[in-house]
């Protein structure tokens, strides 16, 4: 394998060039979810096109471009749209952003997607917080050679950062909104999965199921930076309910019950001390 194949010096410089100071939050939105995006007043946005190297999602539901604004007097970088290994993308791809918005100057990445239940106690349209995660993509963002700044064997002994999930709970508590918590389970994709696997997934101990978040989660965490992540639950994961799956539904989902996570989000973004 050669060194860095992906042009993250000429992404970083791309954006830096655009906004007017260094975000301190990074915020990834999942399928559905764009709505916080639309709500930055003295926004700019960048579209995928305008990074070097950023594809354009393949997703519908995953508009592409990137929103820099102030959320609550923070400076924040915002993506809407992201890249899956189920797109055929290579690692290095699926976790631009993340390594961008560390080039750009952010210490914390809040990472929101949408899931599929597998716990009984989970109904479609409440948030969890994620607390913990299964890598089951059996690949790593991380494989090859080290970047600079990066570490090797990155301690996973608590992903999630502690502090970051304690303002999350008072947020929630304040905007009456109930936050469960619990594991998210990364598979491949893209089919949905069969019922077989999701009490396989259940005995592993999975609350939830999707196919994000957690690559960069791990180079996120590699970097250093503070992780958060939110999942937004779509629908009951294959067996739990009588009903087959499909995107469509998933992506209204997001949409019908995403204004809750963006009241979250905006609060927790309030909280944070950086
Ligand atoms: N499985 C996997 N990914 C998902 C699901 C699901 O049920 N719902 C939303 N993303």
């Amino acid at each position: 394998m050669t060194s860095q194949r992906f042009p993250l010096d000429e992404a970083v410089a791309a954006v830096k060039e655009r906004i007017p100071v260094s975000p301190e939050v990074f915020v990834v939105l999942g399928s559905g979810m764009s709505g916080l995006a639309g709500g930055f007043r003295d926004g700019v946005s960048i579209p995928f096109q305008e990074v070097p190297g950023f594809p354009e999602p393949t997703v519908s539901g995953h508009a592409g471009r990137l929103v820099f604004g102030s959320v609550e007097g923070r400076p924040v970088l915002l993506q809407a749209g992201r890249f899956h290994f189920y797109e055929g993308h290579d690692p290095e791809v699926i976790v631009a952003p993340v390594r961008m918005a560390a080039g750009l100057g952010a210490k914390t990445v809040l990472l929101t997607n949408a899931a599929g239940s597998v716990s009984p106690n989970l109904a479609p349209g409440s948030i969890l917080l994620i607390n913990d995660h299964i890598n089951l993509m059996a690949r790593s963002p991380l494989a090859g050679p080290v970047l600079e700044g990066e570490e090797r064997f990155p301690d996973m002994s608590a992903p999630y950062d502690p502090s970051l999930q304690t303002l999350a709970r008072e947020s929630a508590r304040d905007l009456g909104i109930s936050l469960p918590e619990g594991v998210y389970a990364a598979v491949l994709g893209p089919s949905y999965e069969t019922p077989a696997e999701i009490r396989f997934l259940r005995g592993a101990g999975a609350d939830a199921v999707g196919m994000s978040t957690v690559p960069e989660a791990i180079a996120a965490r590699a970097l250093g930076l503070k992780v958060l992540a939110f999942s937004l639950i779509t629908n009951q994961a294959a067996g739990l309910s009588e009903d087959p799956l499909n995107h469509d539904e998933v992506l209204e989902m997001g949409q019908a019950t995403g204004g809750q996570l963006e009241k979250l989000v905006r609060s927790v973004l309030g909280r944070i001390d950086t």
